[in-house]
């Protein structure tokens, strides 16, 4: 999870950015690097490894200028050494950089041929390369940073600072977040609030598909068309680490919004982009010598689970057991010692996961544990922690740690699949590439709010709602109904598509609304029949699906939300995100207290 800072100051800013780098150090320390015009000329100090390294190489070699861009490091494309760190340069050209660019291949290529050298692996360095060859091309260093942004796909921040004008930076932000900071006499830009909040509490958050024209004096925001666009300016209450809700009414909101971002970091962390690989991981078993694999979890974390082992069984062939944990603690179940365990916990505390997790560990099986906070007792208690990079999460229900968890566990399936010798490389690099995807389809489904909203707000005036899904989009069906329940009140189920005749259509009636989420896929046809049966009963459907779903669903709906077409191995991940929507949304007509709802509380540490 990269960290982006940049000022265009009063004095030397170099010193100035590694303080607001240290408070951006928990999005990444790979290695950490500074940039400043020093004397006219772009110069650079950067380190592998902790910020602390880039403090002593500055002590040594100390950085002049007063203007300046800094980034800390969480390597996505290429390994975490100094060549790699940014910024990177291109002539007359910095850059730091947040976020995969999609399309980095493509634009190497065209780049490369048209004599660029690339001196990293990083996708950051065709921006630099863009921009510059802009620049060469006539256009002044705005219209050449506007030029290049129209060509990068992806989700990305971005700072680029200019040799000549230094007065200048351009910040651009299209799913990362990036803040402008509003000085006396100068200007910052900062992946957050908190970072900024040396300097100012006067802040101004970019929006998606935002560029911003930074200056000592001014500030100017466009929209990708070059359209100028009006921001709200605001007061943040970020002092030293607190984490705030930035622009955003609740955390909930907040953190829905950051998952493309939190995703992409996740994913990076193992998977080679790059490469199309999985990444080799240091686990305390071999996945092609296990016979059985045993999930265990709480809540949201245990339907990440369930969606897991769908995963696992298809491309790894590898049988697994999947249990709520306050069953599995008690049930005395037998295990194979030719078995591994995984606990899945966003905090790393919930009661009941950890005492599975202890069973396990009597039984003598290898344990894993995917979880959000890594200083807890379920990370420290495992043979080997798998984070999910999803930052804190405040809002009591789970919304970004449980995409993140879905971004282990399918990430976690491929590897299975590559060491049981179930995918061929092809595969394996036809997956990898479908798991990048799923930042830039994330943002594409936030587009959607206005649309949800309205939805919720018909919602609202129910009791209960039924939510159905097939495959993976059945625990999706269920997280859909925990997550309404748990914020709005209102008493939902999900059901797997297939059971709904074998008890639960006796509930169909005017006053149920239907849930339908159904990705056109190979059982497609089947999830179709069964909403049949339900317009038969009268039910209201509101149908989730993509464009070729919604052209074939062939049964009248209240609504149909179109998502975009996304490879299966990502639809829960994208689709999760509708699903999360429509309960924030829901809850907020409802006026209900979203963050942090009545009779729940984020580490659950009692039985
Ligand atoms: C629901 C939710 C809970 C948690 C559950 C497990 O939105 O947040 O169901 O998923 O309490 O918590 P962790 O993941 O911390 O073990």
């Amino acid at each position: 999870m990269c960290g982006i800072v940049a000022i265009v100051g009063q004095t030397a800013v170099a010193p100035l950015i590694v303080d607001a780098l240290k408070r951006l150090e928990y999005r990444g320390y790979d290695s950490a690097g500074v940039a400043t015009i020093e004397r006219g000329k772009l110069a650079r100090r950067r380190a592998e490894g902790k910020l602390v390294n880039l403090e002593k190489r500055l002590n040594a070699e100390p950085l002049d200028g007063n203007i300046g861009i800094g980034h800390t490091r969480w390597a996505t494309h290429g390994v975490p050494n100094e060549t790699n760190a940014h910024p990177h340069f291109s002539n007359d050209v910095a850059v730091v950089h947040n976020g995969i660019i999609e399309n980095f291949a493509e634009l190497r290529t065209e780049l490369t041929a048209d004599g660029y050298e690339f001196t990293s692996q990083t996708d950051t360095e065709v921006v630099a390369h863009l921009v510059s060859r802009e620049l060469k091309r006539g256009a002044d260093p705005v219209a050449a940073a506007h030029a290049a942004l129209k060509r990068l796909e992806g989700a990305f921040a971005l700072a680029i600072m200019f040799r000549g004008d230094e007065n200048l930076i351009v910040g651009a932000r299209n799913g990362p977040p990036l803040a402008v900071g509003h000085g006396e006499g100068e200007m910052f830009l900062g992946s957050d609030a908190i970072a900024l909040a040396p300097f100012t509490n006067s802040i101004t958050y970019l929006e998606d598909g935002d560029w911003a024209v930074v200056r000592r004096d001014s500030f100017n925001i466009f929209d990708i068309e070059g359209n100028s666009v009006e921001r709200k300016r605001q007061q943040s209450l970020s002092t030293s680490f607190m984490v705030d809700k930035g622009n955003r009414r609740h955390f909930m909101e907040k953190e829905i919004h950051e998952q493309p971002e939190v995703i992409s970091h996740t994913l990076a962390n193992y998977v080679d982009f790059t490469a199309g690989t999985s990444k080799p991981l240091d686990l305390p078993f071999d996945f092609a010598k296990i016979d059985r694999l045993a999930l265990s979890a709480c809540g949201t974390a245990y339907l990440s689970g369930l969606i897991g082992k769908y995963w696992f069984e298809r491309i790894a062939r590898l049988p697994v057991d999947i249990d709520i944990a306050s069953e599995f603690r008690y049930r005395e179940m037998p295990i194979s010692k030719n078995s591994a365990a995984l606990f899945i916990s966003q905090s790393g505390e919930t009661a009941d996961t950890l005492a599975s997790l202890r069973y396990c560990r009597k039984a003598g099986v290898p344990i894993g544990a995917i979880v959000n906070v890594r200083e807890s007792t379920i990370a420290r208690e495992s043979d080997v922690v798998l984070p999910t990079l999803a930052g804190p999460e405040i809002g009591v229900a789970s919304t970004k740690a449980f995409t993140c968890q879905l971004s282990v566990l399918a990430s976690l399936a491929v590897r299975a699949g590559v060491a049981r010798g179930t995918i061929s490389t092809e595969t394996e690099r036809v997956l990898v590439r479908a798991l990048s995807e799923a930042p830039r389809y994330a943002n594409q489904v936030l587009k959607l709010d206005e649309q949800i909203e309205k939805v919720a707000r018909e919602l609202s005036h129910y009791r209960h709602v039924l939510y159905l899904g097939r495959d993976t989009n059945f625990p999706l069906a269920m997280e859909g109904a925990l997550k309404l329940k748990e914020i709005s009140y209102i008493h939902a189920e999900g059901y797997a598509a297939g059971e709904l005749k074998h008890g639960p259509i006796a509930l169909i009636d005017e006053n149920m609304p239907v849930i339908v989420i159904a990705p056109h896929d190979r059982i497609f046809e089947k999830t179709v029949s069964n909403m049949q049966e339900v317009a038969a009963r009268g039910g209201k459907i509101i149908l989730i699906t993509d464009r070729k779903g919604a052209e074939q669903a062939s049964v009248n709906t209240m609504e149909t939300i179109v998502l975009p077409d996304v490879p299966e191995i990502i639809t829960p991940i994208v689709y999760a995100l509708p699903i999360q929507m429509l309960a924030y949304f829901t809850a907020v007509f409802m006026g209900t207290d979203v963050d942090q709802p009545r009779n729940l509380a984020k580490s659950v540490t009692v039985e």
